[in-house]
């Protein structure tokens, strides 16, 4: 209890600083708490308004608000996209743009691998980025494009900045296929190993248990639950852990044999509205994916059973969460660059 108000507390100051516009460059390593990930490229070097006085009087935060909330004020779904995204971004490489590479004559780009199944949103990306390069060439990375435009895509519906978006990263160099694999979670993982895959990126059993709640918006594909729904043990059953009547739900939802290209929505309710419901699905045995029904194993239904009484600490957790994500093995300074397109690494 008395951890959960310091962490409130630490999480407003956070919040405060987030807010407090264009009054100059704050370091983010300062006080904001220990929990920032380890070793090399933990996102210390980022910055609070990076690009405030490197782009004369344009204001890159707000040329990527207004491009984002337009978007995600047209489509609505655009939000998940787009937050997906980011989190795609730093699992594979760190938040270096790699998620953003199209593939060449000579490599396969993360962005062909498997899990791109439902990945877009390259082309709101490629429009923040045109008119960025037009207003100040050479200077904002793609990395913190996909960062910002994580945070003000979820922001919309509430009209604030829901998380401080410390920026500064530079844009990598390499986006290979065959690094998604291990590192992208996968929906039938298990508890274990969700735990190992988080803590290779600096993340703990909190993150992974709040990150998790970005499930409360956007859509999958029936392919990834199929299993539990039809076959989960290879007898032709479902998977005993998932409620029976919303298992019944979706089988009507993605008839057997599944269709590759028929989608659902994660959250029973409400998956276009950002909020702490996911914690009321897990705890009703109705999370969608085996990663998520796994969270509710072990000693984790506490960190579930809080947020179900008190949904604040659902979005205070998730700001600090996602400020520790994008800082997961950031590139800085020379060690990558600012990508003229963010499709293509320069002088190709
Ligand atoms: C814990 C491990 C995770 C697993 C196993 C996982 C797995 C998945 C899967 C299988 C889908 C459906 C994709 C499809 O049908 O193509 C999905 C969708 C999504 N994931 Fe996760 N995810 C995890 C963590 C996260 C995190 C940390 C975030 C963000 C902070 C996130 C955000 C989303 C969003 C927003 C969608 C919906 C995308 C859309 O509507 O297009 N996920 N996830
Ligand atoms: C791609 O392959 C071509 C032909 O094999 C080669 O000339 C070129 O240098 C390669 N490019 C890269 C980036 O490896
Ligand atoms: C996504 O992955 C699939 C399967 O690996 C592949 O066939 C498809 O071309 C990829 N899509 C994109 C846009 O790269
Ligand atoms: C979790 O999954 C991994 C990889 O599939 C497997 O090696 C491990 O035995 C599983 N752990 C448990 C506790 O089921
Ligand atoms: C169920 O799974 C088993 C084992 O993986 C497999 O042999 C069988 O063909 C599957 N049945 C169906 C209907 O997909
Ligand atoms: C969905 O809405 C119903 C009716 O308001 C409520 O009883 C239920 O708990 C909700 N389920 C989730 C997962 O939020």
């Amino acid at each position: 209890m008395r951890k959960n108000i310091i962490l409130v507390i630490l999480v407003a100051s956070i919040l405060v600083v987030g807010c407090m516009g264009d009054s100059g460059d704050h370091d983010r390593g300062h006080g904001h708490g220990q929990d920032r990930g380890h070793g090399h490229g933990d996102g210390e070097g980022l910055k609070m308004h990076y690009y405030m006085n490197r782009c004369r009087s344009v204001s890159v935060e707000k040329t990527v608000k207004d491009i984002v909330w337009s978007k995600v004020d047209a489509d609505p779904s655009m939000a998940a996209k787009l937050l997906r995204l980011h989190y795609h971004d730093c699992f594979v490489r760190g938040c270096d743009g790699s998620i953003l590479l199209d593939p060449t004559q000579n490599t396969t780009t993360e962005k062909t691998a498997g899990p791109n199944r439902s990945i877009s949103g390259y082309e709101v990306i490629d429009e923040i980025k045109t008119k960025l390069e037009a207003q100040c060439p050479g200077i904002v990375s793609c990395a913190d494009i996909v960062a910002l435009t994580a945070r003000d895509a979820v922001s919309f519906q509430f009209k604030r900045e829901m998380w401080p978006v410390f920026t500064g990263r530079k844009d990598g160099r390499v986006s290979l296929a065959s690094d998604v694999g291990g590192n992208l979670p996968s929906a039938n993982a298990n508890f274990t190993t969700l735990l190992t895959q988080f803590g290779t990126k600096g993340l703990n059993l909190n993150d992974l248990v709040i990150l998790s709640g970005a499930h409360t918006i956007g859509i999958s594909h029936c392919t990834l639950v199929s299993r539990r729904l039809y076959n989960f043990t290879g007898q032709g059953d479902a998977d005993p852990s998932l409620d029976p009547a919303y298992a019944q739900t979706l089988r009507k939802l993605c008839p057997n044999p599944v269709n590759p290209t028929t989608v659902l929505e994660m959250d029973p309710n409400s998956s276009i509205t950002f909020d702490s419901d996911y914690y009321r699905a897990l705890n009703q045995h109705k999370g969608l994916f085996v990663s998520d029904a796994a969270l509710l194993t072990n000693q984790r239904s506490a960190l579930v059973a809080k947020v179900l009484e008190n949904p604040s600490i659902f979005f205070a957790q998730f700001a600090r969460s996602m400020v520790k994500m994008g800082g997961v093995e950031v590139l800085l300074g020379g060690q990558g660059e600012v990508r003229k397109n963010c499709r293509v690494v320069n002088g190709q």
